[in-house]
Formats: C-alpha cells, structure tokens, sequence
C-alpha cells in the first residue's frame, strides 16, 4: 500500500503548498519505480517549473533524487578530492586541461561526465576524439585510476541517481527543463552522489549558456551552492561569461589540441585565466590554498599527468588526432575592431557542421568544428579570414555559414569599445545553512 496518492501531491504543489520531505521522498522514488506514471510526473514538474520550491524543498528533492541509485565513496584515497561541474558553453573545454592540472597539484578529480546535446559540446565527446580513448570505467577502475594518477573522467556509472535519467528525459519532451530547482537538483544530485569532497561550479551566463542573463544563472548559482552545503559539500560557484566562446578552437578534436597547448603552458589567454582560477578555487576547498597551478602548468607536470590519463583510459597520447576532410574560410566583409563575436551562433555552426548532436542517438564527427581566427577586441582586414570552418561533408557549410549570418560585429577601428574583460565575472560563496 503506497503512503500518499499522486494526484494529491500535484494538487498540493499546483496550490503553491509547500511539499513535505515524506511527499518528496515518495514522489521521487515511487516515479523512479513506475508507480508515479509519466504523465504524474510531467505535472507535477510543471507545477514546480511555475510555482517554485523552498530551500527545504529543493533540499529534500535533491537528497531523495540522490537516494534512488548507489552513492560513490573516494574518502578511502591518499589525497584530498574535488570536481568541476561546467553548466555548458561554447568552446568550453576547461575540464580537459584542469583535471590533470589539479591531480599534479595533489587533489585528485573523479569527473563523471556526460556528451553534448544541441549548441553545448560534452567533454566525453572531445576526449573520444583521441584514438582508442574509453569513457565505461566501473568503480573499482575509477578508485584505482584516482590513486594511481589523480585524475579521471569518464561516463556516469549506470546506477548514478536514476531518478535523475528518468526525470530529464520528461523534463526534455514537457517544456520543463528550465526549471531553477529541478535544474539545480539534478546537477547537484549527481555532484553529491559522485563523492566528491569539494565542488566548484562553473555557471555560465550568456547566449552561448543555458541561463542568458546574470539574474537567473546567479540565482541558479546560489541554489546549486546552498544545496551542496546543505549536503555538507564544500562548494563554491564562479559565474563566467559565456556571450562569446572561450578560445579559438570549438569542435571535438581541435577542443583537445587547444587543451594540449593550454598543458604545455600556452594556449589562448581566456582558456588559462578560466582554468587558474578554478583550479584556485578547487585547491582552496580541498585544503591546498598554497599550491600554485601556474606553476604546474609551466613545468610540464600537467601534461605529465594528461598523458597518463589518457593512457590509463586506452588512448594513445601521441596518435595523430582525427581531422575534417573539408574545410571554409568566413572572411571579415569589412575592416576594423570586431566586437561581437555570438557564441551562440559559432555553437550552432559547430553543431551544424558534425561536432554536435540533436538527438542522444546521434554520432558526432571528430574532427568538426570551427578554428575562430580573431575574438572580440581584435582589429582585422578587409577579406582576412575570421573563422575556419570544419567538416566531412562539404554540403554542410551553407547550414552553418546561415548559423552565422548576425555572429559577427566589426565596427570602425576609431569608434569601438575593444576593452577586454575577465571571463569571471563573480564567485559565490555561501556558508549559512538552512
Ligand atoms: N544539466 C543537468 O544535468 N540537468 C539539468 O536539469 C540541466 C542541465
């Protein structure tokens, strides 16, 4: 005999009551066992898309989603852990070079990751691009790799939070994904039961992010931070800018020769700040304030440490990486300061020439992309070319060319704002508990 009925914990939550941690405990796990039908769910889920929760709520919600699956547990490891947890962007391959860097920093990354779906790309997608590279890892090689190099990342273990894989496919086909509390819930809830120690969250604003402008991704941000202090993870939240890509390079394989050049201490300015300051962040929750992943990536230690992971998860280093068998050149119609550079059109080309996905079922080309030759802030020539654009099949470009009709601004080089900005525009730190 089931302890509450459906249909009265929709009406409950369609009246703007506040749920009880026993409704919220049934809820979640009747749907995740299939006595709360679909059609349940999706209502209730609108209810809460419009009517909002508590922090006890989203709290609850977050711990019940969590109570579904198996729990990972890193505390048995020789060095301190930490996570990264990006809400997606454009050319965001952060996680690539900061993994290794951290692990040669002394904190080891157990990153559970996922693929890319629509403008975002997904890091197990990039780290595919390496020849003979695997992301199914069980725990017990997830436990041995973290102490034998430091750092994995790799795909989600199947019995990580089910309700959440059923949750967001509903979500995906009701119009209730953006949701802060569920959207808050569902990261969170992966974030927690993935046993990290410590939790940086990257929340992106922009066109290129989920969250468009700086209120709701705050608010998201401040969310997802009190849920893991609740949870009694250490977590801290930057807000960064995602209104133009980060780098130059956005695809899968040329994603991962960009990460390279960042390891072997140079790469694209934007691409290193982001990287450093996560990484300080990281270090200063688990407990390393002091050491300096600057440094680490000066010396080469990183990229000692990038190659054993992609050893270690059957990749080879040194393997040539795939590239597109045709290529494009989009040329700047008229001389000046570029000012504007969409990341949500240079996303949507991306995804349009191969690199991206619009179903989970697709396949993904290695070697698309797009190669950006000038970002905001640079001056450029009649006719120099601005981007390169990536792909196996050549009639792909007019699809992505379309992408791009209004990604670009070039303004008079006399009369244009060029100042360049920190990609962090804030960090949001809260300790108090509910
Ligand atoms: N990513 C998630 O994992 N869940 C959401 O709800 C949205 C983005």
């Amino acid at each position: 005999m089931e302890p509450f009925v459906a249909v009265d914990v929709i009406a409950a939550k369609r009246d703007r009551a506040e749920l009880t941690d026993e409704q919220i405990d049934w809820v979640v796990d009747a749907y995740t066992r299939g006595v709360v039908a679909e059609e349940q769910m999706a209502a209730l889920a609108m209810a809460i898309l419009l009517n909002g929760m508590s922090r006890q709520e989203v709290s609850r919600w977050t711990a019940a989603m969590i109570g579904t699956g198996e729990r990972l547990d890193f505390s048995g490891l020789s060095r301190p852990t930490a996570d990264k947890h990006s809400t997606g962007g454009v050319g965001d391959k952060i996680t690539l070079p900061l993994a290794p860097l951290m692990a040669a920093c002394g904190v080891a990354v157990p990153q559970l990751s996922g693929r890319g779906l629509g403008h975002t790309g997904g890091t197990l997608d990039k780290l595919e691009s390496i020849p003979g590279w695997r992301c199914d890892l069980s725990y017990r090689q997830i436990v041995k790799q973290l102490e034998e190099v430091g750092a994995v990342v790799c795909a989600a273990t199947e019995g990580l939070v089910p309700a959440d894989r059923k949750l967001y496919a509903l979500r995906d086909v009701t119009a209730t994904v953006p949701s802060i509390p569920l959207i808050a819930s569902s990261i969170m809830s992966k974030k927690i039961a993935e046993g990290t120690g410590a939790l940086v969250l990257d929340v992106k604003v922009g066109s290129g992010a989920f969250m468009k402008s700086e209120a709701p991704a705050r608010e998201l941000a401040q969310t997802m931070v009190e849920l893991g202090t609740d949870a009694g993870l250490r977590t801290v939240a930057l807000l960064t800018d995602m209104s133009t890509p980060l780098g130059r390079a956005v695809g899968n394989a040329v994603e991962v020769t960009e990460s390279v050049e960042v390891l072997a201490g140079g790469g694209p300015p934007d691409v290193v700040e982001l990287t450093l300051a996560l990484a300080r962040e990281m270090l200063a929750l688990a407990g390393q304030p002091d050491a300096d992943p600057a440094r680490h990536l000066a010396d080469g230690s990183a990229m000692d440490v990038w190659r054993a992971m992609v050893s270690a998860q059957g990749g080879d280093p040194d393997a040539p990486l795939p590239r597109a068998r045709e290529s494009h050149q989009v040329v700047a119609q008229q001389a000046g300061t570029v000012t504007r550079l969409d990341a949500l059109a240079v996303g949507t080309a991306a995804w349009r020439l191969g690199a991206g996905r619009a179903r989970k079922e697709d396949s993904v080309q290695a070697g698309a992309g797009v190669l950006l030759h000038a970002k905001p802030g640079d001056t450029v020539r009649e006719g120099q070319s601005l981007m390169t654009l990536l792909t196996d099949d050549a009639d792909r470009f007019d699809l992505a060319e379309a992408a791009l009709a209004d990604a670009v601004r070039i303004e008079p080089a006399d009369g244009a704002a060029t100042s360049r900005t920190s990609v962090v525009l804030d960090t949001i730190r809260t300790t108090t508990t509910s």
